[in-house]
């Protein structure tokens, strides 16, 4: 019996330590982690239970049988983040440059199965080279393996990758199926086809850095979702996403206790500019309205006209979808549509009430526009918003005009209430544009047309530019002072928390795609 234990102390041991001290040095000299050191910091300190330590892969190509180390260069298992079950996996970069192969991808599998069967997220610390070319097509397969799961798993659990080192080729999909994307700077990237392969074919020059690091990819593709500059502070910063989301598709969103208080704020009566054309940002409004500093911005550097984002409020969990007029004036165009839309259906999938401030001059003109298909990612956030059934509030702050009005969760598309600050103005379009079209032939007539123009602009928007004829029909559910705004959502979400609401029983819905 002791020799027994001595051996398996002693394969343990070398579990421990992956691909040897030296390949760890070597991950600590390029600013890495090692995947045990990533879960250490992720779970809650002792909560680790690993699972498939002492597996080792199966093949002698290429002289591998030579070469087996445990574990197969992922750390697998469960623990908990603040209390709640986790399961995660860590691809350990000293074996075979932490490359999927057969075991190595069942191990994977294994983590999530387990996450789907008990209903907590999975969280993936990406770290490799990709599928281990020594095992062949096995490798390929271990791939699909993981890519079916993660889409079966999709609107079930939570599913979070973190990219801390290299991620490429047919790699990439199973953290773009997934929820949410971390990449770490200056230390990660993604990409289809790496910098050779763009060279031999396009004949362009890239680094890796530019063609998929985290700029790349947080601010050009907005394939990223967040960026951090290091692993430790990646880590947090999916430990504070956690906080926000619930473990399943079945439980509600997260809440911490709250004591009501003084819910008027007075500093939401100033933050509107006396001119309508000036920029503000909404963030202000955001800040004012929420719990105290509880704004998780999403995708911040991407599409920058649309913030979205989760947040508390008294104690409840939120996302926040709000034009953001600081940037492009807050227009809707393809990329901040293609943003807020997989954010809705995120806060749709996880029961999180969603909070809209609108700010919206319309959709963004142009042939670059068009011929990119606004139409098609237009329809995407219009989609998402009509068959989100969880609470849907809307405020609107100043411009509401045109299709954009509709989109931006409103009545008519589902919302189950609308509030508007007396600073709303809800219309077609703007007062200028109206009066040159509907009073063409009386402004041409008139002795001065610049003058006739400016009266019918203003004829126009003393109708229009405001909230009122649309809290007459009951399409704004009322006007409300800015101060007052945070104590009216208070209750209105606290009226909306057993809101139950279904679609018509089909298969899937088609989201224009
Ligand atoms: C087997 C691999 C490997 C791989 C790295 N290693 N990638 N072994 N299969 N895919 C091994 C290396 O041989 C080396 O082993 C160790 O890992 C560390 O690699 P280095 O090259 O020394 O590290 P570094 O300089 O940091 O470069 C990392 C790297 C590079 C950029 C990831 O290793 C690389 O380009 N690897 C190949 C990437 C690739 O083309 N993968 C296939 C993509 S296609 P030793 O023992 O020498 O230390 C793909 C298809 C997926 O993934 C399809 C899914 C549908």
């Amino acid at each position: 019996m002791n020799n027994k234990l001595e051996q398996l102390e002693q394969k343990k041991k070398e579990a421990l330590l992956g691909g040897g001290e030296k390949r760890i040095e070597a991950q600590h000299k390029k600013g890495k982690l090692t995947a045990r050191e990533r879960i250490a910091l992720l779970l809650d300190e002792g909560s680790f239970e690993e699972i498939g330590q002492l597996v080792t892969h199966r093949s002698s190509n290429f002289g591998l049988d030579k070469q087996k180390f445990y574990g197969d260069g992922v750390v697998t298992g469960f623990g908990t983040v603040n209390g709640r079950l986790t399961y995660v996996f860590a691809q350990d970069f000293t074996v075979f440059g932490g490359s999927l192969a057969e075991a190595h991808a069942t191990k994977i599998c294994r983590i999530m199965d387990l996450a789907m069967q008990n209903g907590a997220p999975v969280i993936g610390l990406n770290d490799s080279g990709g599928a281990r070319i020594q095992e062949g097509v096995v490798s390929l397969g271990g791939y699909a393996d993981i890519f079916y799961r993660n889409t079966l798993a999709s609107g079930v659990i939570p599913q979070i990758s973190a990219i801390m080192g290299p991620c490429a080729g047919g790699a990439v999909y199973s953290p773009a199926i997934t929820d949410f994307i971390f990449m770490v700077e200056n230390n990660s990237y993604m990409f289809v086809t790496g910098p050779n392969v763009v060279k031999t074919v396009t004949h362009e020059e890239v680094s890796s850095e530019d063609l998929g690091g985290a700029s790349a990819h947080s601010v050009k593709s907005g394939v990223t979702h967040f960026t951090s500059p290091n692993g430790v502070s990646c880590i947090q910063d999916i430990k504070t996403l956690l906080s926000y989301v619930p473990q399943n598709c079945e439980e509600e969103a997260p809440a911490i206790p709250y004591e009501a208080g003084n819910e008027l704020r007075p500093k939401l009566n100033a933050i509107i500019p006396e001119n309508p054309n000036q920029p503000y940002d909404i963030r202000e409004v955001i800040e004012e309205v929420i719990d105290n500093g509880s704004f998780f911005e999403v995708h911040k550097n991407f599409a920058e006209n649309i913030v979205v984002g989760f947040a508390r409020l008294a104690g409840k969990s939120i996302g926040i979808v709000a034009n953001q007029p600081a940037y492009l004036a807050g227009v809707l165009d393809i990329k901040s549509s293609q943003k807020a839309a997989r954010f809705v259906r995120f806060c749709d999938c996880f029961n999180i009430p969603l909070l809209v401030f609108e700010d919206v001059p319309g959709f963004l003109p142009g042939t670059d526009q068009e011929w990119n298909a606004i139409i098609t990612n237009g329809a995407k956030l219009l989609y998402a918003f009509c068959e989100a059934t969880v609470p849907r509030i809307t405020v609107i702050t100043r411009k509401a005009y045109g299709g954009a009005y509709d989109v931006m969760n409103s009545k008519h598309i589902g919302a189950d209430m609308n509030y508007a600050w007396p600073t709303a103005e809800i219309a077609v379009m703007g007062a200028k544009g109206a009066a040159e079209i509907i009073f063409k032939k009386e402004i041409e007539e008139a002795a001065d047309p610049e003058a006739k123009w400016k009266e019918k602009e203003l004829e126009y928007a003393e109708l229009f530019a405001n909230p009122y004829s649309a809290a007459e029909r009951g399409y704004v559910d009322d006007v409300i002072r800015p101060e007052e705004t945070r104590q009216r959502l208070i209750r209105a979400f606290e009226m909306l928390k057993n809101k139950s609401a279904s679609l018509p029983r089909k298969k899937h819905g088609n989201i224009p795609l």
